[in-house]
């Protein structure tokens, strides 16, 4: 059974993801997100947005950037990068998406609110 379960939880996720019930699509990398990248490129974040998407959701739905600090997201990373045996700039391009993502202010926000 073990053997058989990523693979069957991984089309699971993926018809999750596609029904857009449980678990969250990632921002997309945007200029405004550029802007608060701290120096990290475009490609860099883009990198570290599909690691996210595809890596990291292979055990578990991907989790909401906004649910964590910044620095709760550097020991979670760190944790689970082993767990995803990524590599140092695979790790670093995540991390570094995911304090730009958190930064990024929301696109639209609400004029009635
Ligand atoms: C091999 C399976 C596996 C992979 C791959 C994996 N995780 Fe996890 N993750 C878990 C398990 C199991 C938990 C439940 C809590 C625990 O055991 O620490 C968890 C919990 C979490 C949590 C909740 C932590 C909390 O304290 O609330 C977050 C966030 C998370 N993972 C993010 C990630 C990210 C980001 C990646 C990609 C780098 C990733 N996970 C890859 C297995 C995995």
């Amino acid at each position: 059974m073990v053997g058989h379960f990523p693979r069957l939880l991984a089309g699971a996720a993926l018809a999750v993801f596609a029904s857009g019930c449980v678990g969250t699509v990632p921002p997309p990398v945007s200029p405004a997100m550029l802007r608060v990248s701290r120096g990290a490129t475009a490609q860099t974040l883009e990198a570290g947005r599909i690691t996210l998407t595809t890596r990291c959701a292979s055990c578990h739905r991907v989790y909401p950037v906004a649910a964590y600090s910044p620095a709760r997201w550097a020991e979670i990373v760190e944790e689970m990068a082993e767990r995803t045996k990524l590599d140092a700039s695979q790790q670093a391009a995540l991390l570094a998406y995911l304090t730009a993502a958190h930064a990024t202010p929301p696109p639209a926000p609400n004029p009635a609110g």
